[in-house]
């Protein structure tokens, strides 16, 4: 049985939660392998691995397949679906819709929502069918065009309370937990003091229940990675090494070698 609600609910205040994203089936099985509790199929997919300039062009049919390769690749992590730009916000049943489908269809354990005063509603309304719903307040990048960025959210009173509202009214709403990006560590802090669902901070400091990053910022696959961000690798370099070799030992003739060819003995000329 894969990493429930119920573990990292119990998990929270004794030990750090740990969740990263993955897009395929061959880094989800390295980060469930690894131990990571949660896998995030972000919707940053599409800067990570699908060439686009932001989140916003991330389709359904896209986090569906995404999802369901990296839930066909982890046994014990809990997969969330990262509902991507449009796909809920619209219209409750065609959310709902999209929702399911990555239950049912791509098989994750629970979707994430970039959350505001429009997503209350729906997370109750989601929870209630039996979808489990991860609540994200803080940099929402789904709305960067609004915000003129991707900047630091929460940083005067005003905005860190309603902040602070919007997570007391998801957390009673029923969603299991809450990402926080790019805020104050303070903010953090106080937020993740006052709900009881775990908090899982990015870019908001070490106070968080837990942390999440992007997978392609820890491996060092990213040409530009945000400061509250850290590799802890250079697959990147490792990658190159292995193509420049590659092209090398065809170029020299040194692959395929005789290990890697088969003679038939029995065909003699068939020309
Ligand atoms: O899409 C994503 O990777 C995310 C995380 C940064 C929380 O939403």
């Amino acid at each position: 049985m894969a990493t429930t609600v119920q573990d990292l609910a119990e998990k929270a205040g004794d030990e750090r939660i740990t969740m990263l994203t993955a897009y395929d089936a061959p880094t989800a099985e390295i980060v469930d392998e690894a131990g990571v509790d949660v896998i995030l199929v972000g919707d940053s997919m599409g800067n990570a691995v699908l060439g686009y300039d932001s989140t916003l062009p991330v389709t359904v049919e896209e986090t569906q397949s995404r999802t369901a390769a990296v839930a066909r690749a982890t046994d014990e992590a809990m997969v969330v679906a990262d509902m991507p730009f449009l796909s809920y916000g619209v219209d409750e049943s065609e959310a709902i819709e999209n929702c399911g489908r990555m239950l049912k269809e791509a098989e994750a354990n629970a979707v994430k929502l970039e959350s505001g005063p429009h997503t209350v509603e729906l997370t109750e309304r989601l929870v209630e069918l039996g979808i489990p719903v991860m609540a994200h307040l803080g940099l929402t990048p789904q709305r960067f065009n609004q915000l003129g960025g991707y900047f630091r959210q929460g940083t005067d009173e005003e905005s860190a309370s309603e902040m602070l509202e919007l997570a007391k009214a998801h957390e009673e709403a029923g969603a299991f937990s809450l990402v926080l990006e790019h805020v104050p560590s303070n903010v953090a802090a106080q937020i993740t003091d006052a709900i009881d669902i775990p908090t899982i901070g990015i870019g908001a400091g070490p106070d968080t229940d837990g942390q999440v990053l992007v997978l392609n910022d820890v491996f060092g696959l990213s040409d530009r990675s945000p400061y509250f961000s850290d590799q802890f690798g250079d697959v990147k370099a490792e990658m190159e090494r292995a193509v420049e070799g590659y092209r090398e030992a065809v170029e020299s003739g040194e692959f395929p070698a005789s290990e890697h060819s088969y003679e038939e003995a029995e065909i003699d000329e068939i020309y």
